[in-house]
C-alpha cells in the first residue's frame, strides 16, 4: 500500500488502514468502534526512550481500560523485531505490552499519519499522539522530537478532558485537572447575559465563567 505522506488534522476523520500487529492482523476502524482510541507512535524498538514510554502506556492498562479507551502503537520494525522487545522487556522487568504494536516496516500507516518527519529523521517516527474519538474523528495530536519522552500525565488528562468536554458540554481552562471547574460557553443572547449575571457561576467577565461539575 504505498502512500503519499499526509498530515492529519484535528477534527478530521482518522484515516483507516489494515496493519500486521503483536496481536495479529487489524483494521483500525474496526478497532476503532465504540472506543476511544490513542494511537501512538515510537522511533525504534530496543531504544531507551522507547522503551520507558511503552512501558507506561501498559502500566496504565487499567486507566486505558476503565475509560473506553484502546491503545495502538506503531514504529516501522518488523513484526519479529516488536515480537523480540515485547519479550525482552517482559522478562527484564515484568511489563508485558499487551495492546498490539504495528510492524510498519513499509512506512505506509507512518506517511498517512504524518509520523515520518524527515528534518528530525529519515528512517525513524517522531513520537506522534493521536487521540481518536469512537466517531473516529481525530480529537487532539501530539508529536515529540526522536529525543524527548512524552508525558503520560498529560496523555491521561487531555483523554479525560475530551471525555469531560464532550459530556458536559464545557471547555477546560489551563491547566484542567478532573474535579476543577470547567468552563460555561460564552452567552450568545443578551438574555442569556443576564441570567448568567444573576447565577451562581465563578465569573470572571461576561465571557469567562466557571462552574463545578459535581
Ligand atoms: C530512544 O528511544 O531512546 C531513542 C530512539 C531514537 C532516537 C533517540 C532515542
Amino acid at each position: 500500500m504505498e502512500q503519499l505522506t499526509s498530515m492529519p488534522r484535528i477534527g478530521d476523520k482518522a484515516l483507516d488502514f489494515e496493519a500486521v500487529t503483536t496481536t495479529g492482523k487489524l483494521k483500525f476502524s474496526d478497532y476503532n468502534k465504540g472506543s476511544w482510541v490513542i494511537l501512538f507512535s515510537h522511533p525504534a524498538d530496543f531504544t531507551p526512550v522507547c522503551t520507558t514510554e511503552l512501558s507506561g502506556f501498559a502500566q496504565e492498562k487499567d486507566f486505558f481500560a476503565k475509560n473506553n479507551t484502546k491503545l495502538i502503537g506503531l514504529s516501522i520494525d518488523s513484526i519479529h523485531s516488536h515480537i523480540a522487545w515485547v519479550n525482552a522487556v517482559q522478562e527484564k522487568t515484568g511489563v508485558l505490552f499487551e495492546f498490539p504494536i504495528i510492524a510498519d516496516i513499509d512506512m505506509a500507516i507512518s506517511k498517512l499519519y504524518g509520523m515520518l518527519q524527515p528534518g528530525e529523521s529519515e528512517t525513524a517516527a517522531v513520537r506522534a499522539v493521536f487521540i481518536i474519538d469512537p466517531e473516529g474523528k481525530v480529537r487532539l495530536i501530539m508529536y515529540y522530537p526522536l529525543n524527548i519522552g512524552r508525558n503520560m500525565e498529560e496523555i491521561k488528562r487531555t483523554l479525560l478532558a475530551l471525555q469531560t468536554s464532550d459530556t458536559n458540554k464545557c471547555a477546560m481552562p489551563l491547566n484542567w485537572q478532573p474535579g476543577d471547574k470547567v468552563i460555561v460557553p460564552a452567552p450568545k443572547t443578551v438574555e442569556a447575559l443576564l441570567e448568567r449575571k444573576n447565577s451562581k457561576l465563578e465569573m470572571v467577565d461576561w465571557y469567562l465563567a466557571k462552574r463545578s461539575l459535581n
